[in-house]
Parts: structure tokens; sequence; C-alpha cells
């Protein structure tokens, strides 16, 4: 009883709304949202995305919150205080962040790698042959920059919900949106011809991103689109990790969660939309169709570096501005999966808070350290089962994104679909007095739209179904 009196609350509805935005803009808009884009027919992508967006994702996110705030507890011990036997399901939701924190942070150091070479004047030198790979490979340096980019995340998480996470984000998200909308609109403007004379501009870009492209599309290739943006849902809006029941947890009883949500959801997607206007017709005017095949990290660390050098002396301004917005993004989304960890290992097995940060610091360094000696000393090639070659970064996004990721989304729409009934989150939303517009809707996506498409997308994520 005095534990949860004690527990701290967001501010009020903007200190949230901000807070769990900026968990959800992540390297997952920035880095994976554009690609995938590219390589799934343009607007096809985004019309399959927004769609699951305001019904699976919108299902996903409604019930995580309201899980946290209803139990006012963190990942690890609210499903056990929903049902006693579902405790279990706790535990893996709070798994996934333990596993994603090491190689977010991994990540998170290449990227202040590439903005403090943009900062200093030096970002064209991140276009040359072999930079990037030559740099992950390195000794100590991916080892450095992960470290530091890991205590300025510990640093926020010890300041707390309030000094921290909150005015962190606060700060931090409405500077992001300014950087994407300006560089967005800066790409629409620029324009470029090659060595054979032939002009491409920003706008014709735009065109291949937004137009949907069917051509030869079949049935398969509609499920291929489909799964990709269902994956996709899950990373970009941080469910199934156990952040949006942690970050639940801090919201009053008074604020209108519904409206929040709409807000999270519109934040995250339309930054992700806007970073792939930023970045789409920025490759396409510089490097041509091909260019845009690229994917993962060679789209970020490689591709835009070699766009930034072609655009010339304003380049390493773009470039740098570019990646201060992708740090403030990891910044925020890794602060949430830290805190996804940090808070169970507080309501669990009741540490203080520097006591659970500083032993989740030591795990994700621990992790950290073993990520990048996988570019390096331990360097070998696995095949996943969905047919990936993967190191060691690769093998644990397979297992948190691929596998534990849809088995938590599963169990969620079991418990609460099936267990306890819709009931227990549509009353917990209706609780300030807010009405709940899509009611009916989440109930059938909860009970049985989800479910499905969820068993479906692990099965394809195994391996296991081929067929589609
Ligand atoms: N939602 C965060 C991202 O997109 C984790 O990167």
């Amino acid at each position: 009883m005095k534990k949860e009196k004690s527990r701290n609350i967001f501010s009020g509805s903007i200190g949230f709304v901000l807070a769990a935005a900026g968990s959800a803009v992540g390297l997952g808009n920035i880095w994976r949202f554009p690609y995938l884009a590219a390589k799934d027919g343009g607007g096809l992508f985004l019309v399959v995305y927004l769609v699951l967006a305001l019904t699976f994702g919108f299902t996903l996110l409604t019930s995580e919150i309201a899980i946290g705030r209803k139990t006012k507890q963190s990942p690890l011990t609210a499903y056990g205080k929903i049902h006693g036997k579902w405790g279990f399901l706790g535990a893996l939701a709070s798994l996934v962040p333990v596993i994603i924190m090491p190689y977010y942070c991994v990540i998170g150091g290449w990227v202040v790698k590439y903005f403090l070479a943009y900062l200093t004047g030096t970002g064209s030198v991140t276009a040359s042959d072999g930079y990037f790979t030559g740099f992950i490979t390195g000794d100590w340096q991916p080892v450095l920059l992960m470290v530091i980019f890991l205590f300025v995340v510990a640093f926020i998480i010890f300041r707390g919900v309030n000094k921290g996470i909150e005015s962190f984000s606060k700060i931090l998200m409405p500077v992001l949106l300014l950087l994407v909308v300006g560089i967005a609109v800066f790409s629409l403007t620029i324009h470029y011809e090659d060595e054979a004379g032939v002009t491409r501009t920003g706008l014709e870009g735009f065109q291949i991103y937004v137009i949907p492209n069917l051509d030869q599309m079949t049935v398969k290739g509609f499920f291929t689109v489909l799964l990709d943006a269902m994956g996709q849902l899950f990373f970009s809006l941080s469910v199934a990790m156990g952040i949006m029941v942690a970050y639940g947890s801090y919201v009053g009883d008074d604020i209108n969660l519904i409206r929040s949500i709409n807000q999270i959801e519109l934040f995250d997607t339309a930054v992700a939309f806007l970073a792939g206007v930023m970045i789409i017709p920025a490759v396409y005017t510089f490097m041509g169709r091909e260019g845009m095949a690229a994917s993962g990290p060679s789209l970020m660390f490689v591709s835009l570096p070699q766009v930034f050098r072609a655009m010339g002396g304003v380049g390493n301004l773009v470039g740098g501005l570019f990646f201060a917005m992708v740090l403030f993004a990891a910044l925020t989304s890794a602060v949430s999966v830290m805190e996804a960890v940090v808070s169970s290992l507080m309501d669990k097995f009741h540490m203080t808070r520097v006591k659970a940060a500083a032993l989740e610091t030591a795990i994700a360094l621990v992790g950290g350290v073993i990520v990048c000696l996988g570019y390096n000393k331990l360097y070998f090639e696995f095949t996943l089962p969905n047919g990936a070659t993967a190191q060691i970064l690769d093998i644990m996004d397979y297992i948190s994104n691929n596998c534990l990721m849809p088995l938590v989304a599963i169990g969620t729409c079991i418990l609460i679909g099936w267990i306890t009934g819709p009931d227990t989150v549509t009353k917990e939303v209706e609780k300030s007095g807010c009405r709940f517009g899509r009611k009916s809707l989440y109930i059938v996506m909860i009970r049985y739209i989800a479910p499905v498409l969820l068993v479906i997308l692990l099965l394809k994520s195994l391996g296991i179904l081929t067929v589609i």
C-alpha cells in the first residue's frame, strides 16, 4: 500500500505522451521503416502500415498501457497481478528489454561516432569505402562509444521518472520533430545530375515513396508486406517489450488514455513517414533506384553518408543535423528500454532506483561488449531460421523481435481477450470518464484478429510457415 502511494507519476498528459512518443520514435522509425517501405512497394506498405497501426497497434498499445495503469506495476509483476497464474508472461515481457538493451546501445554508439564526425566537420570521411565495416570491426572504438551512450542513458534513468525520463523527453522530442520536418522539406527540394547527364529530383523520389507499386503483386507478396508492417509496428510502438506497461504504471488515473494513445500513435507514425520523406527522395536523387535497394545498417551508415557527401558544402551540416536527430531518437528509446528493466527490478526485488539502474547498466555493459566482439574476435556467420545471415547482434534482435515479442503479444491477447475478458482494459480506459471510441473494434481485435495475425507472424518468423 505504502509502495503504491509513493510511486512516481508523470506530471500530466503532455509529459506522458512525450515520454511514450520518445520511446516509440527510435531507430525503428528512422532506419528500418524507410527501407521496408522502399522494399515493399512504397505506398502499399504505407497504407497497410497505417491500417495496422489504427487497429492492431492501437489494440496492443491500449492493452499494455491499461495493464500498467491498472496494476501500478512494472511488467515483471503486472501480469501476475492481472491474473495470479500469468506471472510468467511478465517474466517473458521483461526479458525482451534485457536482450534489446545491449545491442541498442551498440547501435547508439555507432550513431554517436557518426554524429561526432559531422560535428567536427569530417563527415565526408564516413562516406569512404569500407569506413563503416572498418569502424565496427575495430578493437576499442565501438566499445568505448557504446559505453558513452549507455552511461548517458543510465544517467537519465538515475534521475528518475520526472527529473529524468519526462524532463529529457520534453526537451528532446520537440527538437527532434523540428529536425525531422526541416530535413524532410529539404529532401524534397534537392536535385542532382549524375555522370550520365540524368537529372533526378527529390520530388520524383517522393512519388516513388508514396505511390503504391503493385507491379507483379501476388497474394504471397501481399502477405510479406502485411507481416513486414506488423513486425515493424511492434518494434516501433515499443509494445510487447514491457515498456508501455512500465510507462502506463506512471500514468495518473485522471489522464484520458484514449486521447494520449491517439497522440502517441500519431507522433510515431508521422515521424516514421517523415523519416521516409527525409531518406528515400535523398537516396533516390543521388544514387538512383539501385541505391534504394540497400537495407539494414548500410542504409543509414553507408548510403546516407554518400548522399551527404554528394550534396557538397551543405552536406556536412545536413548530415550533422540528421545524426543529431537520430541520436535523440535512439536516446529516448533506450531510456525506455532500460526503464522497463529497472522498474521491474524495483517492483519485484524492492531495490532502490540507483541499485536497480546500476545492475541493469552492468548487464547491458557486459552484453554490449559481447555484441561488439561479434564483429571482431567473436565473429561468425550463422544462418537464422528465416534464412538471414547473422552475427551476435542479429541473433539477439531475432530472438527478441521475431520470437519473444510475438509470444508476449499472443499471451497478452489470450490473457485479456479470453481469460480476464476485455473489460479489464475497457473499464480501466473509461475510468477517467473518457469515451472509448473504438471499443467494439478493440474487443474484436484482442479476441480474434490480433491473435490469429500474431500466430501467423510467429510461425513465419520461425521459418515454420513458408507457404505465405
Ligand atoms: N520503439 C523503439 C524504436 O523504434 C524501440 O526504436
